[in-house]
């Protein structure tokens, strides 16, 4: 038995140590907003917050997840820069097809957590991990510069 906080709930699931909690949340416990792309790491659209730090969901295995702190995209707008970011993205429309904003969106309360005032280097910097296909990440950035204004 697996047990952590999702989005501030106790979970307890019965899953092998070595399934991927991308696979968990989607599967098991409806959460789908966390997308899986590559399911490599390198795309990002997975992430989701571990105590706090923006991670890969489809490198993180059921048993890295006990006793923790996981935040999905579900659970954003409880976080301190959550409303902050969706509005800003909003306001510049950061997203055509949607399926990284839930990675980018995480991504980015990760980074404001440790780091509310991030110019646009550092923002850029903190998305490396993230592809997005539509866009060309301009409107992404803008998005989340409005959210640290
Ligand atoms: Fe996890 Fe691409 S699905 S990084």
């Amino acid at each position: 038995m697996i047990r952590f906080t999702l989005n501030g709930t106790p979970v307890s699931i019965a899953a092998p140590p070595d399934r991927s909690l991308a696979t968990i949340l989607r599967e098991d416990l409806g959460q789908t907003g966390s997308k899986i792309g590559c399911a490599i790491g390198r795309c990002g659209a997975c992430m989701v917050l571990l105590d706090g730090q923006a991670m890969n969901g489809c490198l993180l295995m059921a048993w890295q997840v006990a006793g923790r702190q996981i935040t999905t995209i579900e659970g954003i707008a409880s976080h301190p820069a959550g409303a902050a970011l969706l509005r800003g993205l909003t306001e510049e429309n950061a997203f055509q097809c949607g399926y990284c904003a839930p990675g980018m969106v995480i991504a980015l309360a990760g980074l404001l957590a440790t780091t509310p005032a991030a110019d646009a280097e550092t923002i850029k910097a903190a998305l490396t991990g993230n592809l997005c296909r539509c866009t060309g990440y301009h409107s992404i950035l803008r998005g989340a510069l409005r959210a640290v204004a």
